[in-house]
């Protein structure tokens, strides 16, 4: 696998690997998250390829005291390879480089497949609640406190 920045050229093939590996959310427009991504640190938007074939993301991003990941994804006819170690190993490298003491990540109560895949990288759950709160919805919203704001690409 060949690591390297995402590209606007990949935002398609990056949609559909989210797609296929169930990452995507009715509350998440994936091409919103991709403008936004590439507006903050967009060189640590990363993706994999094989031969031509886009097949691993991970959205990393430093606040200036942790880390985060988001969107890991290894399509599934290339899982079992340590590709998604290789990815990790190289968002930590670029994190580490830039200072980074911590590297947080959520995962959904759900997926227990990744918090195996994450507890074997030597990740640690935590003693914290995990809270959030929405300040920008992506769907239309009924609710005139929430409007929808325009994407960074369209302002
Ligand atoms: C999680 C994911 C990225 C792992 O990618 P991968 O390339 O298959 O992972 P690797 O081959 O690098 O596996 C690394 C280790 O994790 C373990 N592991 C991977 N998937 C696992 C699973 N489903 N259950 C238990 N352990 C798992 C592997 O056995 C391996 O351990 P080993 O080194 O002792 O053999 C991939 O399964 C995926 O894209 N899942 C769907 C998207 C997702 O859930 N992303 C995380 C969002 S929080």
């Amino acid at each position: 696998m060949n690591i390297r920045p995402f590209q606007p050229d990949d935002e398609e093939a990056v949609i559909a690997l989210w797609q296929v590996c169930g990452l995507t959310r009715p509350w998440n427009d994936p091409h919103a998250d991709i403008a936004r991504k590439l507006t903050e640190q967009p060189e640590l938007f990363l993706v994999g390829t094989v031969g031509n074939e886009l097949m691993a993301s991970a959205m990393a991003g430093f606040d200036g005291h942790r880390g985060w990941v988001y969107y890991l994804a290894v399509a599934p006819a290339h899982r079992g390879r340590s590709h998604g170690s290789a990815l990790m190993r190289e968002v930590e490298r670029l994190l580490r480089e830039r200072g980074c003491p911590k590297l947080n990540l959520q995962v959904r109560a759900a997926n227990a497949a990744a918090a195996a895949f994450y507890r074997k990288l030597g990740y640690a759950q935590d003693d914290l609640l995990s809270l959030g709160k929405r300040l920008i919805h992506d769907e239309t919203s009924s609710d005139p406190a929430t409007p929808r704001a325009p994407l960074p690409h369209q302002s």
